[in-house]
């Protein structure tokens, strides 16, 4: 039965709307008009009282669902005891309690050194200052579809989308970009029909490293394990174990982004896991702290060899968040949210592959956990893009009551609280295939 729309946005989100717009940088991009109030777990509802499924929990962070209540209580308790006390230039426990548990959640089996940010932009540009200190070289290979922030070094690898680089050149030198993984849309030609992993790393050393840059001059490879906003695109097996293989020959530091794959997401503490390798360096953020503002580097004790001043934040590792990041680890922990990520991932990949044959425009459906792409097309053996198809299906569903965002070049993402109940994943499906089925109507 067809869900009715609400008449969106309401007129108390209209008016905060029109004041924002008022204010507010234009370069914000708004999915859709959301006010939000409040939220709970996987819920929201907006200003004027409408009730929203989240399924993408502030773009993978808020990973223990809205105000979980033992983060809610972790900040207020630290906010009692002191809200600032900068970490660059003094001790506190919050600091210590968090790298030490970090460094047990570690996806390698040498110990860690830890350097709290706010975000995972700034975790980038540390991943990528440290490569540099530690190899003493100055280039890198990233991947096209990437993204990893929007400060210069950052955005320097994004690639996504070029509006993100419009009118910013030069970025930051020495950045070259080469295809990721994609096996639903391969950009280099496969005769042999090989895993794709390894045509894209045949063409690494054999167009790259042969004709561009030698590999003793790359300090880095930046890699998303599973590429976010790019389209949430999962390599193939080879992948990984052979780019493992090549850093290690070359003594290139492999840097996994796992800002928005990380933290339990793929229902592993870091997608990395799930292809058998240790990265030299990772970067976090977006989920840590379920919601407040920070960032982490973590790299081998004998990688991060930097001194006293060579890197620091005023803010990076506030007290606040690391006490919230401290409360979201032990959530994550005893209410089993990463199996949780697992056995609701693995049903929502069912119903949606399901969908995927019941509608024609549904050319993909790929994930880890509760890290899932939904790939529209217009033609399922041309693959063609959909990019207005699948923003009018994300315009649809929010306005039947599901927040779902879009990502790559026509797809859909579902990065929900990582303990969302099967029950509320049951209903934000049945309002997405409502929405494809009206959307596919339209075509
Ligand atoms: C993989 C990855 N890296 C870096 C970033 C940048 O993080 P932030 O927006 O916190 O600067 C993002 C944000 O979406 C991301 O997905």
């Amino acid at each position: 039965m067809a869900i009715t729309p609400m008449i969106l946005p309401g007129p108390l989100a209209r008016s905060w709307i029109k004041r924002d717009h008022a204010q507010l940088s234009p370069s914000y991009a708004r999915a859709y008009p959301l006010v939000i109030d409040h939220g709970r777990g996987s819920e929201v509802w907006d200003t004027d009282g409408n009730r929203f499924i989240d399924m993408n929990a502030g773009i993978a962070v808020t990973a223990t669902g809205h105000s979980h209540p033992l983060v809610v209580q972790a900040i207020k308790d630290q906010a009692e005891r002191f809200i600032h006390m900068s970490g660059t230039d003094f001790y506190f426990d919050k600091l210590v309690l968090l790298g030490e548990r970090l460094n047990d959640l570690r996806p390698l089996e040498e110990e860690i050194y830890t350097f709290f940010t706010n975000s995972g932009a700034e975790a980038v540009e540390v991943a990528i200052k440290l490569a540099r200190h530690f190899t003493g070289r100055q280039h890198f290979i990233g991947f096209l579809g990437g993204f990893h922030g929007r400060t210069m070094g950052a955005l320097s690898f994004t690639s996504s989308k070029a509006i993100y680089r419009k009118n910013f050149a030069p970025s930051m030198p020495g950045v070259i970009h080469i295809p990721f993984c994609n096996p639903y849309r391969p950009i280099l030609a496969n005769p042999e029909d090989k895993d794709y992993g390894d045509v894209v790393l045949d063409y690494l050393e054999e167009v790259i490293f042969a004709q561009m840059v030698s590999p003793g001059e790359v300090a880095g490879v930046l890699v998303e394990p599973i590429q976010g906003e790019g389209g949430y695109v999962i390599p193939t097996p080879n992948f990984f174990p052979r780019l493992r293989e090549l850093c290690s020959k070359h003594e290139i530091m492999l840097i996994a982004d796992e800002v928005q794959s990380g933290m339990g997401r793929t229902g592993k503490w870091w997608a990395v896991e799930n292809f058998g390798i240790e990265p030299d360096i990772i970067t976090s953020a977006k989920g840590i702290a379920s919601g407040m503002p920070l960032g982490a580097v973590m790299a081998r004790k004998s990688v991060m060899t930097w001194r006293p001043g060579q890197q620091g934040s005023t803010f990076g590792g506030n007290p606040l968040s690391c006490a919230a990041a401290l409360a979201t680890i032990d959530a994550i922990v005893n209410e089993r949210m990463l199996e949780n990520a697992i056995e609701v991932g693995d049903y929502a990949m069912d119903v949606l592959k399901g969908m995927q044959e019941r509608h024609p425009t549904i050319g993909d459906v790929r994930g880890k956990g509760l890290m899932i792409g939904v790939e529209f097309v217009l033609d399922k053996q041309k693959k063609t893009i959909a990019h207005d198809h699948a923003e009018n299906i994300v315009t649809k569903a929010f306005e039947k009551g599901a927040l779902f965002l879009s990502c790559g070049k026509s797809s859909i993402r579902l990065s929900p609280a990582l303990n969302i109940s099967k029950q509320l994943m049951d209903e934000a499906l049945s309002i997405l295939e409502d929405a494809v089925a009206e959307a596919e109507a339209e075509l």
